[in-house]
């Protein structure tokens, strides 16, 4: 299948670990030309060296930052393709033992972020008349938290549902298209500590494939609604969750 993403500009968010990084790696391998966003610096800068890609350092929690960011990337390529927002952060815990500083710091990131990224790239991708903006959501949106994020990471991810689907709407006109892929759990940086042998026998006990998703699994589909042939898709959350959400 000709995916046809030789030489599209992407910007991909939280790209320095975990998904955002598989999936900068997996767009990279198919020929598109990488920016490496990610406030852990060092970190962005080596995935940026091994694709031979930009790196830029910002909390995507900053308007100010993320809009001079992207119109450096706007000005040097001319435009944005590709928009893949998965900068996140996880929250555990009920919500009754967090202060309420915990809602700002998951919601400033995980939904904040999203919102001032893609209105950074609207721009650069309304002068093409085409784009594909990704959200990276999670199960716990439906779930309302669960296996791992508490209820306040789920109402992010829920919030970030919405705005794919209303983001798709407003942008369909332009030719750009908004999805969000809703992962269950997956082992990163983010969610290591946590699966011990327990949690895991718990979890995997609950998804009928009977295994994780692998960072493949989910740059795979990040590639493909990228591309061209998914060019009738939008406002999608497809989940990639081994058929967690049928239990
Ligand atoms: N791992 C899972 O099980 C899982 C499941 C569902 C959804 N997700 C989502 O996938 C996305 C990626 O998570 P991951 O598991 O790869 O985690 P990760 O911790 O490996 O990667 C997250 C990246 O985001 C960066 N980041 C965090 N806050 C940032 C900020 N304010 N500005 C810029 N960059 C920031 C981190 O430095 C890191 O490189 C997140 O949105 C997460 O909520 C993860």
């Amino acid at each position: 299948m000709e995916l046809n993403l030789k030489d599209r500009i992407a910007v991909v968010t939280g790209a320095a670990s975990g998904i955002g990084e598989a999936i900068a790696r997996a767009l990279a391998a198919e020929g598109c030309k990488l920016c490496i966003v990610d406030r852990d610096r060092n970190a962005a800068e080596k995935t940026a060296a091994s694709l031979r890609a930009k790196s830029i350092a910002l909390d995507v929690g900053d308007a100010d930052a993320v809009a001079s960011a992207f119109e450096k990337i706007a000005a040097k390529h001319g435009h944005i393709d590709i928009l893949v927002n998965a900068a996140g952060l996880l929250s555990t815990g009920p919500v009754a033992d967090l202060p309420a500083k915990e809602w700002e710091r998951v919601s400033q990131v995980n939904l904040a972020g999203i919102v001032y990224c893609v209105k950074a790239a609207i721009p650069a991708m309304k002068q093409r008349h085409s784009g594909r903006i990704i959200n990276i959501a999670s199960v716990s949106a439906e779930r309302g938290g669960g296996s791992v994020g508490n209820t306040l990471y789920a109402a992010t991810k829920a919030g970030v549902v919405a705005l794919t689907k209303g983001l798709a709407r407003e942008l369909g006109p332009d030719k750009i298209t908004v999805n969000a892929i809703a992962p269950a759990i997956v082992n990163t940086a983010m969610t290591h500590k946590l699966l011990t042998d327990e949690a895991l026998k718990r979890i995997l006990a609950r998804i009928p494939l009977g295994r994780l998703a692998s960072l493949s699994d989910i740059a795979d589909l990040a590639v493909f609604l990228a591309s061209d042939r998914a060019s009738f898709i939008t406002g999608a959350t497809i989940p990639v969750d081994g058929g967690i959400l049928t239990t």
